[in-house]
């Protein structure tokens, strides 16, 4: 191609216009030795174009910078650019776009300089990466970075074909050019000169790439190929003038027939052959274990150092010459959260779900799995192979942020939803992640914290549900962001090796949180396989981990557990089974029906759809709010979105129903019924809540002002209720996604009667509450710890000193022990506000006859269940279990068994329950084994943990 070619292809379809510009001081600690590993593995196990790297989504990047941007932040210190630069590196390979990083030199500095309204400071590299992100809106976007010696700039723009926004579809290729700029260097060209020294050889060339949806990716496409090219022509920097797409003609251009690729798509598909067999997945996970083997033996150095660094924001990276796709990892709690990432491209709108801990208020194991059926149907059909959940820490502090994407305070409750998630959302051949393994109890300065506990409290209350979860066959755990003990829980052999491998059995793959580990060395040598996103701490100790046997048996486990969920023998997405999403939202309404608490009722409730002439108040906060779920990973768009307003309106449609937020004292007194919808705006990851609503004032003086008040909670958090007596009606509704207002107006019509449970206690006063010490946590000033990784946008995650120079470290102390939850008020005899398991309906139930049958350590509890009330409903049967005699402390009770029973007006049914020997035994620290002390046990039976119906002393032998 000739000079006045490049010139015209370059003038044809200008594409970049930069909207947003930072400027970022002293950028010198970045070092550019991380981006040959940014590669998709095949590339990247190339030496020879060492300076390319693939790239998937800028538009994180470009976002961040946009954010960072209007936050005005634009002198960031050398940490906050760390992020920035790690976006757009993370983000490769996932989309199969092409990221570049060239030379340029200082002549350019100017024309960006002056034209951007910005001086760089000596730039040194440019990088330019292209995005298929947000396809669907026909909205590519194109990120940018220009790294200077001093200073970086960085920006995203549309891509824009003569002006008009390009027609960019999904699923499909396009040509993207980036054209050589060989102007002489007196016209801002680089100098023959400069490139000699560069090493280029021979005239500066035309760079063709291609990009393609890595979701649609399929053995046999191929990036990157303007790459091999610029390689072959012996370009190893280079200058780029332009960028734009080429979509004239047919959008499938295929750029293998373009000719410019000199056969080597055929060449790699010619030598993946011959691994097809190691991809099948087999029946057992020993033969999965040594397929693995074989491929990762057939792996580059490279290959297998970026695989277990991860791929992308989201995902692990493909490898064409082995025919190993791409993997997509999409994030969790209320569904699929389709705003993160580039998972936007694969998702465009999911159900949106209730919240995890809603569903444990159903205390309904196979409504679990249901519910992790529609959420791994959903993922396949979207092309998502593993789902960054479910969320398993326990409810330990009521202002838990992320206790919405729990499942409450109970171990075994938690342990026996986890089971049946995992086992519904993987029947659907999606891939689940337990996290956060393990001690992530609490938001407040989450990536700075070191939770300490026992021994006996880590086995027997945080690691129960895991236990459950790696039993059902969980394909991934992820690491928590806090320390446990003194170790960070990423790069910690004792989480990772002795907890997870050794004492719980787990064989599948243990991935970071996003951003959680330091030390490369360590990571390897704990018995951690996946360092997300991106592989940062690998990387800053790149010379010393790289090549080894860790890294190699990282890889390993890696591959084996994708080959064994068959990951590598299908493509995961099958849009066919969208047409399944009705089943999906009538699963997650009946999480919402069988969830909501309805903790209060002074007979004011079920409310008659015909109120003619009467006045509904609606008030609060949430009232006009579409709260679908809590904010962070936890995020999710739904489907015929209603507010609590607009939902009532349709179900009151005689009465006059108006909605102020806050109201007068006067619209109080003088309404029929006043409902407030009330929550914490915001709640959410990365923060912790207040337990005092702000809504509060407002509730006390309606509930003093108009005895029919019903106030509704959207939160995940127990709040402070002192206005609970004068209330006529409270309902906890929690995040019930989608279908929450119409489900919480069938619940207040009683066209559904209630028979959601508390997952957790809800205390009189956050003082009395085991894990109210935490929540005034005092940094540790001798354990400061490294700054090197801090991003900007993590700093209030971390405990920063005054100058916001130095990083500590500070103690969450489990000094409660395993008494978590009602265990600790019943123990200390504190009165709560709602016990734990508690919640009502519109009939009542009688427990009666209780039998238990001990057989040496297991025990099979059975007693008559009535419904005495006038309406069908369900019960939430509980069993806990009272040691007597102990040589530990134990709590007065444990919860060991519940079955929800669905029973019809005046009738009974014998109920059944099964203990195993885990009912009974304790972990032992001394002998660091699972004991049971025979002797004498209590089995209670009841409708909540402070309403033991029945009683049985019974004796368990060894
Ligand atoms: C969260 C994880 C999440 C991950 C990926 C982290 O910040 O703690 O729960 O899965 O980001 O988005």
């Amino acid at each position: 191609m000739t000079r006045a070619n490049m010139i015209v292809l370059g003038l044809l379809l200008p594409v970049l216009g930069f909207s947003e510009w930072v400027k970022v001081d002293d950028f010198q600690s970045y070092q550019p030795d991380l981006l040959p590993m940014q590669a998709n593995g095949w590339m990247a196990a190339d030496a020879k174009v060492s300076q390319v790297t693939v790239c998937a989504d800028t538009l994180a990047a470009g976002n961040q910078a946009a954010r960072l941007h209007r936050q005005n932040e634009t002198k960031l210190g050398e940490h906050d650019i760390l992020f920035q630069t790690g976006a757009l590196a993370i983000e490769l390979g996932k989309t199969g776009t092409v990221f570049l990083r060239f030379l340029i030199e200082s002549g350019l500095d100017k024309s960006l300089g002056s034209t951007r309204g910005e001086t760089p400071v000596e730039p040194i590299h440019v990088k330019i990466a292209v995005t298929e992100q947000r396809l669907h809106a026909g909205n590519p976007r194109v990120g940018v970075l220009i790294q200077g010696k001093e200073s970086v700039l960085t920006g995203f723009g549309k891509m824009r074909t003569e002006g008009k926004p390009l027609p960019v579809r999904r699923n499909r290729w396009y040509r993207l050019w980036l054209v050589v700029d060989n102007r002489p260097a007196d016209a801002g060209g680089l100098s023959k000169a400069f490139l000699q020294e560069e090493g280029v050889s021979g005239e500066p060339v035309e760079v063709r790439c291609a990009m393609e949806s890595s979701s649609s990716y399929q053995p046999g496409m191929l990036t990157g190929v303007g790459v091999l090219k610029a390689r072959d022509n012996g370009l190893t920097d280079l200058f780029v003038d332009d960028v734009f797409v080429d979509n004239r003609g047919s959008n499938l251009i295929d750029p293998l027939k373009s000719g410019s690729v000199m056969g080597w798509r055929e060449k790699l598909l010619e030598e993946s052959k011959q691994y097809a067999h190691l991809l099948k997945k087999p029946d057992t996970r020993d033969e999965a274990e040594k397929q693995a083997a074989k491929l990762v033996e057939a792996m580059k150095p490279a290959e297998r150092f970026s695989l277990v660094c991860g791929d992308g924001h989201l995902g692990l990276p493909a490898f064409m010459r082995l025919g190993i796709p791409g993997i997509n990892f999409t994030d969790a709690s209320s569904g699929i959260n389709n705003g993160n990432g580039p998972v936007g491209s694969r998702h465009a709108r999911t159900v949106a779900h209730p919240c995890t801990l809603l569903l444990a208020a159903t205390w309904n194991t196979e409504l679990a799995k249901a519910y992790g059926q529609a959420i791994g149907e959903e993922c396949h059909s979207g092309g998502t192979h593993v789902l960054l959940g479910p969320g398993m820490n326990l409810y330990r502090v009521s202002a838990g942020g992320r206790n919405f994407e729990y499942m409450g305070e109970d171990p075994v409750l938690t342990g026996n939803l986890v089971e049946n998630y995992v086992r519904g959302l993987q029947s659907a051949g999606t891939g689940a992640t337990l996290k956060h393994f393990i001690a992530n109890e609490i938001e407040f300065h989450r990536r700075g914290s070191n939770s300490q506990m026992d021994e006996r409290t880590l086995h027997e209350v945080y690691m129960e549900p895991f236990r459950k979860g790696v039993e059902a066959g969980a394909f991934a755990v992820m690491t928590s962001y806090n320390q446990l003990n003194g170790e960070w829980a990423g790069q910690s052999r004792f989480v990772n090796t002795d907890l997870l491998r050794d004492t719980l059995g787990f064989r599948g793959i243990s991935m970071t949180d996003w951003i959680s580990t330091y030390d490369g060395v360590k990571l390897a040598q704990s018995g951690t396989d996946l360092e997300m996103p991106g592989g940062g701490a690998l990387k800053k100790d790149r010379e010393k981990v790289f090549g080894t046997p860790d890294i190699d048996r990282m890889a390993r486990r890696i591959v084996a557990a994708c080959i064994f969920a068959g990951f590598y023998e299908r493509p995961q997405r099958d849009e066919r089974v969208e047409k399944k999403r009705p089943e999906w939202e009538q699963t997650a309404t009946r999480v919402n029906e069988e969830g909501i608490v309805l903790l209060k009722n002074s007979g004011a409730l079920p409310l008659a759809r015909q109120q003619a002439g009467k006045k509904i108040l609606v008030a609060g906060n949430f009232a006009q709010r579409v709260e679908l779920g809590g904010d962070g990973s936890g995020h999710v768009k739904g489907y015929n979105l209603k507010t609590y307003t607009q939902t009532l309106k349709e179900y009151f449609a005689d009465a006059d129903v108006s909605c102020v937020e806050k109201p007068e004292d006067a619209q109080i007194r003088s309404a029929d019924w006043v409902v407030l919808f009330t929550g914490f705006a915001g709640e959410g990851e990365g923060r912790d809540t207040r337990f005092v609503l702000p809504d509060d004032e407002l509730i006390t003086k309606c509930t003093e002002l108009n005895p029919k008040t019903v106030v509704c909670v959207t939160s995940g958090c127990g709040v402070r209720m002192e206005w609970a007596d004068k209330a006529v009606a409270i309902l906890y509704v929690m995040f019930g996604g989608q279908s929450g207002p119409a489900a919480l107006a069938d619940v207040l019509t009683g066209i559904v009667n209630p028979s959601g449970r508390l997952p957790f206690t809800i205390e009189n006063r956050i003082e009395d509450s085991p894990g109210f010490a935490v929540l005034d946590p005092k940094p540790d000033k001798d354990r400061p710890f490294a700054t090197d990784y801090i991003g900007s946008y993590v700093k209030g995650e971390y405990f920063a000193s005054d100058d916001k120079k130095s990083y500590y470290v500070h103690n969450v102390q489990y000094s409660e022990g395993v008494f978590i939850g009602h265990r600790w008020y019943e123990s200390k005899k504190i009165p709560v506000r709602y016990p734990f398991g508690f919640g009502l309906g519109y009939t009542a139930f009688a427990y009666e006859n209780l039998k238990v049958d001990v057989k040496g350590q297991k025990a099979t509890v059975s007693f008559t269940l009535k419904n005495i009330g006038k309406r069908p409903g369900a019960e939430v049967a509980q069993v806990y279990v009272s040691d007597k005699v102990c040589s530990v402390p134990r709590p007065p009770q444990e919860l060991k068994a519940f079955q929800k029973i669905h029973i019809e007006p005046g009738n009974s049914q014998r109920v059944e329950i099964e203990l195993g020997s885990e009912a009974f035994r304790f972990w032992n620290s001394a002998t660091k084994k699972w004991t049971i002390e025979p002797g004498e046990f209590e089995i209670h039976v009841g409708a909540s943990s402070a309403d033991i119906r029945l009683k049985e002393a019974v004796r368990v032998t060894d």
